[in-house]
């Protein structure tokens, strides 16, 4: 028997583990402190009304003969989530067939098991920084792994040059860590140079629910010809707040195909022999977040994160901290006062102002000298939070 020599080149443990540790430590260390978690992004408000209103109504049924749902008929998803789904597209004009669309548990698992339909030989090409998921899960696989600098000259939105090689390019926009946003414009350029390099995009759409402004893409395929060369992987976590719920999708289009194989009939084949699908209840939930009441009550949710994004904003104008994101997005990304790097302010935010955040080196080498705050925190908690950054900064 024989390990996986590849996990011997991750980083020890998973970024977020990793400051849940350190915070514990702190938390021993100093019992009497009271620490506010503006760190992993998880969101803070309950499921909506009219999720859990279904998510009752589904538990009830599964509780009778009559109407008890076993194995789900489609791996895929259930047509009335997926045609839910289907319909949120066409709203911002994207047309889907409903065979291109396959719920799963998460974007998160969805990001890793997508790899198995690729050769191990094909160059992955990462933004960095970036959501740690997409390199971990390609180190793993022993992927060789090419990074784009994301930096404050690019405005975080790396885009393909004369020489940008890669076989797997991974976009994350709205960006985690950094907030920015690509243009359906600066897709076009994406799609464009996929297209012409015979590459595949893996775009990540988890944080399109807070674009507000208009000309940026909720999703790729808002770029004409993205079918041909994109797919979508997308998250109830942060539009209805399902981070303990699990439950996300994933586009496949008919379009890709490559040596002759459909994409969607080979992620079809991998889902239906790994995966059993997702809770009838959960799914039920998920459908509910598309109706009309469940979309006025996720879009209160969604104002009330805005709320907090413009409050830590504040604060930081208030003390002369550069930043950006934080309007098309929940995360605002700061350049660390005082010429401290990315873990010399966690911890010193966390001694001086009990505040957790996420390192900005943590999601690559450019990320150095930045620092990630999350707007998924309970309101009160956040303006508690932000008075505290800005005092302490003040003290600098
Ligand atoms: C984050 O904080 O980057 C995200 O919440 C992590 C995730 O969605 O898995």
């Amino acid at each position: 028997m024989k390990l996986n020599k590849h996990y011997t080149e991750l980083n020890e443990s998973y970024l977020f583990s990793t400051i849940a540790r350190k915070v514990r430590e702190f938390q021993a260390a100093n019992p009497e402190r009271d620490v506010i978690r503006l760190g992993i992004g998880d969101v803070t408000l309950p499921l909506a009304a009219s999720v859990t209103e279904a998510m009752h109504k589904a538990v009830d049924e599964q509780g009778r003969k009559e109407s008890f749902h076993g194995y789900i008929p489609s791996e895929q998803g259930y047509e009335f989530l997926r045609e839910a789904i289907q319909r949120y597209y066409a709203k911002n004009g994207v047309m889907l067939d409903i065979s291109e669309i396959f719920v799963s548990d998460g974007a998160k698992s969805d990001l890793g098991n997508l790899l198995d339909l690729f050769d191990v030989d094909n160059t992955v090409l990462v933004p960095d920084p970036v959501y740690p998921v997409y390199v971990d899960d390609n180190v793993m696989a022993g992927r060789t792994i090419h990074y784009m600098a994301a930096t404050a000259e690019n405005h975080f939105l790396p885009m393909p040059g004369e020489d940008t090689e890669g076989d797997i390019v991974y976009l994350c926009s709205p960006n985690n860590p950094t907030g920015s946003t690509y243009s359906v414009e600066q897709l076009k350029v994406w799609v464009d140079w996929a297209k012409a390099h015979d590459a595949l995009i893996l775009f990540d759409a988890a944080y399109e629910c807070f674009v507000t402004e208009p000309g940026l893409a909720r999703s790729i395929y808002e770029v004409e010809g993205a079918k041909d060369v994109a797919v979508e992987v997308c998250s109830f976590s942060k539009i209805a707040g399902f981070t303990g719920t699990r439950c996300g999708y994933t586009v496949v289009p008919q379009a890709i195909v490559k040596e002759n194989q459909s994409l969607n009939k080979m992620w079809l084949r991998r889902q239906t022999t790994k995966f059993n699908g997702v809770a009838y209840v959960v799914q039920r939930g998920a459908e509910a977040v598309f109706t009309e009441q469940g979309m006025k009550e996720i879009q209160d949710n969604l104002n009330y994160y805005r709320t907090n994004a413009a409050v830590i904003g504040k604060a930081l104008e208030d003390c002369g901290v550069w930043y950006c994101g934080g309007k098309n997005s929940p995360y605002i990304w700061l350049k660390c006062p005082g010429g401290m790097d990315s873990w010399q302010f966690f911890d010193w935010l966390l001694a001086n102002a009990g505040v957790v955040g996420t390192p900005g080196a943590g999601f690559g080498a450019c990320g150095e000298g930045y620092f990630r705050l999350t707007a998924f925190g309970d309101a009160e908690r956040t303006r508690e939070a932000a008075a505290r950054i800005k005092a302490a900064i003040q003290t600098l």
